[in-house]
């Protein structure tokens, strides 16, 4: 399949978008199209610069059989906007912020993942001051998402 740099973006970096980076990472790497498929994550904010995933999130995904402790917090950078081929926004306010910062030519890159991935148009919702169960239905929206992300790219190819 052709090669296809994804990137996910959400506000902090520590909860939704490393949870998607992982859960797709894991997916791909499990149909074998590791190769075509590379995946990361960013904030729009910076608060979370340099910090690993919050601990709900790492802990979700252990029990998923996902291991994310070694990711680190980012911000979106310009620069993003030629690395990568999709540029995923977790929610419609983080797809507009996202939108907002890409240049003309990049503008097609960027899409609200739910719909991207699933053609419904929903928010991932922000976790961060949720429940610790709130992880667990997290978790299962965004591995949903992926699997229908990465069928349509191996449809696509
Ligand atoms: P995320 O969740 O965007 O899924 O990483 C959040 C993490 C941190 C904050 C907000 C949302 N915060 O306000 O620090």
């Amino acid at each position: 399949m052709k090669d296809t740099r994804i990137l996910f973006v959400c506000l902090g970096n520590i909860c939704r978008s490393p949870l998607a980076e992982g859960i797709m990472r894991h997916l791909a790497r499990r149909a074998g199209l590791d190769a075509a498929i590379s995946v990361d994550s960013a904030g729009t904010g910076a608060w979370h610069v340099g910090a690993p995933p919050d601990r709900r999130s790492i802990a979700v995904a252990s029990a998923h059989g996902v291991d994310i402790r070694g990711l680190r917090g980012r911000q979106l950078s310009v620069a993003d906007f030629d690395s990568f081929d999709l540029i995923l926004g977790m929610d419609g306010h983080n797809a507009r912020a996202v939108g907002g910062l890409a240049p003309i030519a990049a503008a097609h890159k960027v899409h609200l993942f739910m719909h991207y991935a699933l053609g419904r148009h929903a928010d991932v919702p922000d976790p961060y001051y949720g429940a610790d169960d709130a992880f667990e239905a997290l978790y299962q929206m965004l591995e949903a998402g992926c699997s229908s992300l990465l069928a349509k790219l191996e449809r696509a190819s």
